[in-house]
């Protein structure tokens, strides 16, 4: 049986869809107008042998999802092959893979025609538990992530956990990372229970749709709420300002979901230290995360490179670092964090000892 939740958008409203099977789904897509975009990887994957794919003939595109091409000019090449193809206004797109074909597809069906319907079936966990809803695109520009952007959600989404077979155990962290900033901005008891089941999860991926489902309940009373992220949304920072200058340190050798982990470690450390959160609730949601952190070391970089990085992120509003930090689980806040002396020597400090210790 399949079921859903309902999100209010001030665009549209829209519906996740769990439990329905995937080729029944594209069966019916196929028959529309439709044009489809794909993560090569994907398509090589599942769909290649799929006896549908033969009639998209000129409506099939595929997407090489690396960070690298997550730009203006992928979006523009699709919609020169989209145009080619000829897509009408009233045409939709479905967009399968995870993040970087989302943000790209997404992107590129908000200024098409001003506006194309598009329906996204999420392909990695981080796509499933997060980024699916909320109706942001994030394309990078040079060398700032995300710098450029709209807000355009899609028409319906599909989620299907069978994807979730392919995908490495770094990646299933990653998606946990983005789980957890849920699970501790909303003190869900699924936070600790995940933790509890990361073995068996590893081992039967079809376990996460409860704590997919969990993620989007709790993001979704939050953007129906502030849709345009000027309030409570902003919360959803929390580890994201830290993480994605180490993903650009790191050029995206650490994935987006451990970077946030590793950002919402140093966000609690500097909150600890700055005498916001009791040493015990940092010791606790330490263990959490380290488990989630990337088997690679991440150590061998200048604090100055890393604090720079954030200097640049786009949501400072002055010369201040605006950072997420917390008084505990479920108790986030919004700050502004000079990166002064004592700041630095604070991040340097995490970085030489607290980000490896057991
Ligand atoms: N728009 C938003 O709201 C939002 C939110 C969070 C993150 N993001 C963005 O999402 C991106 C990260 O996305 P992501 O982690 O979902 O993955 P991704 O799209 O970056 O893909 C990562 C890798 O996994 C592969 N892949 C995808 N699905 C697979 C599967 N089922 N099996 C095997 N391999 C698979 C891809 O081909 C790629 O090699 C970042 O660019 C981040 O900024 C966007």
């Amino acid at each position: 049986m399949s079921d859903f939740i309902r999100i209010k958008s001030s665009q549209k409203n829209y519906e996740v869809v769990f439990n329905k099977d995937i080729f029944d789904v594209l069966n019916v897509l196929l028959r529309e107008d439709t044009f489809f975009v794909v993560d090569s990887k994907i398509y090589s994957l599942y769909f290649k042998h799929w006896v549908g794919i033969d009639a998209l003939d000129k409506r099939l595109f595929l997407i090489e999802a690396e960070e690298k091409n997550k730009n203006i000019e992928s979006a523009q090449k699709l919609i020169e092959n989209l145009v080619t193809g000829g897509i009408k206004r009233n045409s939709s797109i479905v967009a399968i893979g995870g993040g970087i074909t989302q943000d790209i597809v997404c992107f590129t069906a908000s200024i098409l025609f001003r506006g194309v319907p598009w329906i996204f079936i999420p392909t990695t966990l981080l796509a499933q538990a997060d980024s699916c809803i909320g109706g942001k695109s994030s394309i990078n520009f040079k060398s700032v992530k995300n710098l450029v952007g709209t807000f355009y959600p899609p028409d319906k989404i599909y989620i299907d956990s069978i994807f979730l077979n392919s995908l490495t155990k770094d990646d299933i962290k990653s998606g946990i990372g983005e789980m957890y900033h849920y699970y501790l901005y909303s003190s869900s008891d699924l936070a600790h229970k995940l933790h509890l089941m990361r073995e068996e999860i590893f081992l039967d991926r079809s376990l996460l749709i409860e704590f997919i489902r969990e993620s989007l309940t709790i993001k979704k009373k939050v953007i129906e709420i502030d849709e345009f992220d000027r309030g409570e949304r902003r919360k959803f920072n929390y580890g994201h300002t830290f993480g994605h200058a180490i993903e650009a340190l790191t050029n995206y050798r650490i994935n987006h979901g451990q970077a946030v982990t590793i950002g919402m470690d140093l966000a609690n450390f500097l909150s600890y230290r700055l005498g916001f959160m009791p040493e015990s609730d940092y010791s606790f949601i330490r263990a959490l995360l380290k488990a989630n952190f990337p088997e690679a070391s991440f150590s061998d970089f200048s604090i100055d490179d890393y604090c720079n990085l954030l200097n640049k992120d786009k949501k400072n509003v002055n010369a201040n670092l605006t950072c997420i930090l917390s008084r505990g689980i479920g108790k986030l806040e919004v700050r502004e964090l000079e990166l002064n002396i004592q700041n630095r020597s604070l991040i340097s400090e995490y970085f030489s000892t607290e980000y490896s210790r057991k």
